[in-house]
């Protein structure tokens, strides 16, 4: 068992040994303070963890745990731009894109060639707005979709209305058919994220688009690969950078944000970035018991190790961030879905866990039947916006006395004599509510599930920022797409050799 997993094992197991059978109702109960103290503000984002499933004592242990595992200075090796990233020995400089903390020469060059690329993207943003283009389409995937796709329909209530912003990402053809229909190539612009630019679903879906757009003139890209964005077509005065500091799934911070300043507009987007800002500099300065972030990266490995539950929810009351849930899963999950320790060793302990979620109310009438009554207990995040930007205050007073009526439900239960209809209630949950759906706001609750991910993985001891789990599936792809196409290559594996006859024996034509 490597050091972080004893050291995590040993500190928390006696706690929930001696809290096996605690009811958060009854922890609630017994701590008056409890409701307001397990709570804390950072710029706008309110967080109440007094929901989960811990005492005070097991709270302690917590916070010690994070200074055992030297949390706060693993914070400060982010910042310096230390290479953390050990498996492909470079640093994970995300928050250079945003912020001004770190005082190495690596991170300042990071920071003068994040504003660089910001200053070249503004002014490429404003030559299309005075051009004849009314249409964006972002081609990309994972990282280069996910984070641009969350806030452009987050803040569709901030959208300047200039562009119509539309993504194209799936391999599926009927992803470029359904999102090309009704669009004018001669008014459409595309730009093309990979950060690679070797990513095959962009790569024909870009395909797709300069042949369709009849040229290069209204392409552009953004990349850490220039040369190859030039060799596919792009105008090198059209290519913005990316470079290899930035994970691809951190990385809607930087130029990858392209579809994000296109909506939004600039200052937006710049707004964004300084709520990021913000919390970066909270988790940078502040003590473990205080930080948001490691609070909220401790109740997820109290929840995964200590209590051992295997799934985590994310809830958000808002349909505005209905996607929020697809995005922290590439987040989430590519970032700790890892067994390993960067020496090689077993991690030794549950690291991720199955990250799922929608919006609610919606999802009070699909899966929360599972939540209240099913057999696995499901932490959840819920999350809430306390002012909305909507004139229909019924619906919002609804949305929020049903947000509070969840988190109660799933606490507290109900006892009823008709077995089917009790409620056995110890659902822990967090509630985290944001004045409003802004730019500014959403940038840090953003920031706060990224630096939440990077406390858990030095807590469990593993990589952060590395993926290496994604290329076999990638590779096999590779070898049996000439199969797929019939050029008969040999299959060696039979299962995969059956299913070929049997996609061969029904092809149409
Ligand atoms: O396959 C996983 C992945 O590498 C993600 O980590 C990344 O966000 C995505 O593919 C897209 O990669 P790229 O930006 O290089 O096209």
């Amino acid at each position: 068992m490597t050091v972080s997993a004893q050291r995590l094992t040993g500190s928390l197991a006696p706690h929930a040994r001696r809290l096996a059978g605690a009811r958060i109702a009854e922890l609630v109960a017994a701590d008056p303070g409890r409701a307001s103290e397990l709570a804390l503000r950072v710029g706008p984002l309110y967080a109440n963890f007094s929901r989960q499933r811990v005492d005070r004592d097991a709270l302690g242990a917590l916070l010690r745990l994070a200074d055992d595992a030297a949390l706060p200075q693993a914070f400060r090796a982010l910042f310096e731009g230390e290479r953390i990233n050990r498996s492909e020995d470079r640093p994970a400089l995300h928050v250079a894109l945003r912020s001004d903390l770190g005082g190495s020469d690596t991170t300042r060059q990071a920071r003068a060639q994040a504003v660089d690329a910001h200053a070249r993207m503004a002014a490429m943003l404003q030559a299309l707005a005075d051009s004849d283009v009314t249409d964006l389409v972002n081609v990309g995937i994972g990282g280069s979709d996910l984070g641009p796709r969350l806030v452009v329909d987050a803040l569709k209530d901030a959208h300047s209305g200039r562009f119509r912003v539309h993504f194209l990402t799936n391999v599926d053809g009927s992803d470029a058919q359904h999102t090309l229909r009704g669009l004018d190539p001669a008014r459409t612009a595309a730009i093309l994220v990979s950060k690679s630019f070797g990513t095959q679903e962009t790569l024909l879906n870009g395909t797709i688009l300069r042949d369709w757009l009849g040229g290069g003139e209204r392409l552009y890209a953004v990349s850490a690969n220039v040369p190859k964005a030039e060799a596919f077509g792009v105008d090198a005065a059209r290519i913005l950078p990316m470079w290899d500091w930035v994970g691809g799934r951190y990385s809607l911070w930087s130029t990858v944000g392209f579809a994000i300043a296109a909506a939004v507009g600039m200052d937006d987007f710049r707004a964004l970035l300084a709520g990021a800002a913000e919390i970066d500099g909270h988790v940078l300065e502040a003590p473990p018991a205080r930080n948001l972030a490691m609070l909220h990266a401790l109740s997820a490995v109290w929840n995964r190790n200590a209590l051992g539950l295997p799934t985590q929810a994310v809830l958000p009351y808002d349909e505005r961030l209905a996607l929020l849930p697809a995005y922290l899963q590439q987040l989430v999950m590519e970032s700790l879905g890892k067994s390993v320790t960067p020496t090689g060793d077993a991690a030794g302990l549950d690291t991720v866990p199955a990250l799922w979620g929608g919006a609610g109310t919606n999802s009070q009438h699909s899966f929360f039947q599972a939540l209240h009554q099913g057999t696995q207990t499901v932490p959840a995040d819920f999350i809430g916006v306390v002012n909305p930007d909507h004139g229909y205050a019924d619906n919002h007073a609804a949305l929020l006395s049903n947000l509070l009526a969840q988190t109660e439900a799933l606490a507290n239960g109900h006892a009823a004599e008709d077995p089917q209809k009790a409620y056995p209630g110890n659902r822990p949950s967090t509630l985290l509510l944001l004045d409003a759906l802004t730019p500014h706001s959403l940038g840090a609750l953003i920031a706060l599930y990224e630096h939440s991910v990077y406390a858990q993985s030095v807590l469990w001891g593993i990589n952060a920022f590395d993926q290496w789990g994604v290329e076999l599936g990638k590779r096999i792809a590779g070898e049996l797409l000439p199969a797929v196409k019939g050029e008969g290559v040999e299959v060696s594996d039979p299962v995969t050799r059956a299913l070929l006859d049997e996609i061969a024996a029904r092809r149409r034509s």
